[in-house]
């Protein structure tokens, strides 16, 4: 078994592990109903209520050759602009930014151990074997009260210490066993600014573009990972124990064998999706498109989704560019949502989602969009 993110994780949670040691694991909300209850009360009683806010940045890793590419694709095909880019001996840097959106950090290691490498060394993936959305960084003003806290439970971060930089602290976990992702937590001094007096200016050649359809593609509105059916529950409790996070919801679609579990801070903020299989019993024909993604690319991050205005039009003004999708837009007006799915990008491996909510629809999503989506995702 790989590291765990929280030393005595299964100690902690006894039912979950016996749960997942059953040959006849099946994934059902009572116990993942029952785990999330207990996470909020172990918030409150350790102090770390609260203490973790709002999502601030991205990183993906890139390999070398492909990081210019990655860049320019965004540039492309969000409202992303170019911020800063650095580098120094570890790595390099181009930070992206949009407005009311966490920050997208496109990196390259030039020395040092890949701590992911491993996990990305699939069928389908290890031809980009530096390549992933390799952690997300909360902001935390009160960092060392955490850092204190989440050490007496069994946390294991990069560091042994929080890293001291000019403009801000930061932390980050070893990345998870269950979703190959590494949370981050980081408090500013004051500007939101990366670079260092010690990194150097890395002169990059590319230019946002100025077509009119980019100013439609606003802000990220979530991030799904997909993860194997017995990580589904560890995971979830996992990230509620790391930041303030709660589990929301769950959509079943049975026939894909496939779960789209939503945790959100608020309704206004930044989530993170979770999608695993109900089984991983199913046979290689019925294993469905989730099980059979963690198979080809392992665990990790599928797709991030960008809210969009005009989006029949953007759509159009998108495939004009190169962008291509795996499946048209799904979902309508009536029923509140339109949304759509692009292939993974040869650069980053991440599919891109549009995703536009109507009006005062309060659901997050519908059952007929994630069946789509989901089936969409079987050609990748
Ligand atoms: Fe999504």
């Amino acid at each position: 078994m790989e590291k765990l993110i929280i030393k005595n994780f299964w100690e902690m949670h006894p039912g979950l592990h016996q749960r997942i040691e059953t040959s006849s694991f099946i994934n059902a909300d009572d116990s993942i109903k029952k785990e999330a209850h207990l996470t909020r009360e172990l918030r409150e009683k350790s102090g770390l209520d609260k203490l973790v806010q709002g999502l601030e940045f991205i990183v993906i890793n890139t390999e070398d050759q492909k990081l210019l590419p990655a860049v320019e694709e965004i540039l492309i095909y969000t409202g992303y602009d170019l911020k800063e880019s650095f580098e120094n001996e570890e790595q390099k840097v181009v930070v992206l930014c949009c407005e009311n959106s966490p920050d997208l950090l496109i990196t390259v290691r030039k020395n040092g151990e890949n701590p992911f490498y491993p996990l990305n060394l699939n069928p389908k993936s290890e031809h980009l074997p530096n390549t992933r959305i390799e952690a997300f960084f909360y902001r935390t003003p009160e960092l060392s009260k955490y850092h204190s806290i989440q050490l007496n439970r069994g946390v294991i971060f990069t560091s042994n210490s929080i890293v001291n930089k000019e403009n801000y602290e930061i932390l980050q976990t070893i990345p998870s066993c269950f979703t190959g992702i590494s949370y981050g937590f980081v408090n500013w001094k004051g500007e939101r600014i990366y670079k260092t007096s010690k990194d150097t200016d890395m002169a990059i050649d590319v230019k946002k573009p100025d077509f009119p359809y980019i100013k439609n593609i606003k802000n990220i509105d979530h991030a799904a990972t997909r993860l194997p059916a017995k990580n589904r529950d560890a995971a979830i409790i996992e990230f509620m124990e790391l930041t303030n996070y709660n589990f929301e919801f769950a959509i079943y679609v049975e026939n894909l064998n496939s779960i789209t579990n939503v945790a959100r801070l608020s309704a206004k903020d930044f989530a993170m999706v979770f999608t695993s299989g109900i089984s991983s019993e199913n046979n290689e024909e019925n294993l469905g498109p989730t099980e059979k993604f963690v198979r080809n690319y392992g665990a990790r991050v599928h797709h991030l989704a960008f809210i969009t205005e005009n989006i029949e039009e953007t759509f159009q003004n998108l495939k004009e560019k190169g962008q291509r999708f795996l499946i048209d837009l799904v979902g309508s007006e009536e029923e509140g949502l339109k949304q759509t799915f692009t292939y993974p990008s040869p650069n980053t491996l991440i599919v891109n989602e549009y995703i536009l909510r109507y009006g005062d629809f309060d659901g997050f999503f519908t059952k007929s969009n994630v069946t789509n989506l989901t089936l969409a995702t079987d050609k990748q």
